[in-house]
């Protein structure tokens, strides 16, 4: 068979995935300025043929299509699934509709989320355990529990003669694509692989960790990820998740505000100049048109957070207690926190955030609220305090 025109990533291996060059939203919540695209892989053996993963739903046709130009849909013998959420295993129930013998190849928390999502029944379903094998002819599968990246079934798949790490979501990226491979990308490539990172896998600090280790044992030639490109550059993305999950923190400041009538703002400029007159890097984010997801990414690096809030009836902002939350779920390895705001007759906005985040173990420096418009003296605090985490900062990432 003549492979030309066809995505083969190594020799018996293809990409028949879809790019989804529109979508705009992720989850309801991350946006996707480059779409996405929903990776599967053909893994056709001497003997036998693994499908690895599907894709959404409304794309299973064009699945199917591409895979129709490498084999017969028919012939798939496994279906490896190595994470239950749609995007990847949408079209699991149409593949096996069309591979009548096909087992889906699974451990055994995907296994049950195959029941639950895709109402699969227990003689379809083939169950592997860490560090099981199956042999297509030449080409082995290895199979390797990554649970936590990002939900508790995901498994990493191995292809042990090539050197392919099929890792699912784990090194993804959010980029609809018309050319396979790292090196071909654009420059914006890191910069959205290390949001997809900030997004999905920071809030589970210690199973991405355990991975990394985990995957230094193999020899591993190209990631081939769920979603974005395929990197035959493997220690580009490689390097980039250590420096990420344990590199160490920039001399940089988050600022998340949210401000109503210019007081809150007011205190946000103090600090900004403050930190920033100190050598170090402050990025305000206003909540009222900032990006969760952008802001997420800031947030993997950075040496402190400070959050400020007006009081908006007798609590913190909505806004502001919606991205308090949002920072709580992320995890950031910054614990330090400083807390500010404004009110008009009762505070109660500053509070409210410090006990939220103190729920999950940030260390609040100080809490600055003044009454109204802030006066000489409130900017001079909020100087201060700026200026004194600076300090900390440079001290501690110097060390
Ligand atoms: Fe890309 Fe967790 O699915």
């Amino acid at each position: 068979m003549s492979t030309k025109g066809l995505n083969e990533i190594v020799p018996g291996v293809f990409w028949v995935g879809a790019s989804d060059w529109h979508r705009r939203l992720f989850d309801s919540l991350i946006t996707l300025p480059y779409g996405t695209s929903y990776n599967a892989y053909l893994v056709v053996g001497e003997n036998k043929t693994a499908l690895i993963d599907t894709v959404w739903t409304p794309f299973a046709d064009q699945l199917l299509s591409k895979i129709g130009k490498i084999v017969k849909p028919q012939k798939i013998d496994y279906l490896v699934m190595n994470h239950a959420e749609p995007d990847h295993s949408g079209s699991i129930p149409k593949v096996l509709s069309v591979a009548k013998n096909a087992k889906l190849v699974a451990m055994k928390r995907g296994i049950g989320m195959a029941k639950v999502y895709y109402d699969m029944p227990e003689e379809r379903m083939l169950e592997v355990k860490e560090g099981d094998t199956i042999d297509l002819g030449g080409k082995t599968l290895r199979f390797l529990a990554a649970p936590w990246l990002h939900w508790p079934e995901t498994i990493f798949t191995f292809l042990v003669e090539d050197g392919v790490l099929f890792s699912c979501d784990f090194f993804g990226a959010h980029l609809a694509i018309s050319r396979l491979f790292d090196d071909e990308a654009g420059d914006h490539l890191m910069s959205e692989a290390k949001r997809y990172y900030a997004d999905i896998m920071m809030p589970f600090p210690i199973f991405v960790q355990r991975a990394l280790d985990k995957i230094k044992g193999l020899d591993i030639k190209m990631i081939a990820p769920s979603h974005g490109v395929v990197y035959r550059n493997p220690k580009r993305i490689l390097d980039a998740y250590e420096m990420w999950a344990r590199g160490p923190l920039k001399q940089k400041v988050v600022i998340l505000f949210v401000s109503m009538w210019g007081s809150t703002e007011a205190l946000l400029k103090a600090f900004e100049e403050a930190i920033s007159a100190e050598g170090i890097e402050a990025i305000p984010y206003n909540l009222a048109v900032s990006d969760l997801s952008h802001l997420s990414r800031d947030l993997v690096d950075a040496s402190a957070i400070i959050i400020g809030s007006p009081t908006y009836l007798s609590g913190a902002h909505p806004l502001a207690l919606a991205a308090t939350e949002f920072v709580r779920g992320q995890k950031p390895r910054t614990k330090l926190v400083a807390i500010f705001g404004s009110y008009g007759w009762g505070g109660g906005a500053t509070s409210q955030i410090e006990d939220r985040l103190k729920q999950s173990g940030f260390k609040i420096i100080e809490t600055l609220e003044c009454r109204g418009p802030p006066k000489e003296v409130d900017l001079e605090k909020a100087r201060n305090l700026g200026k004194r985490i600076a300090q900390k900062i440079k001290l501690e990432t110097s060390t």
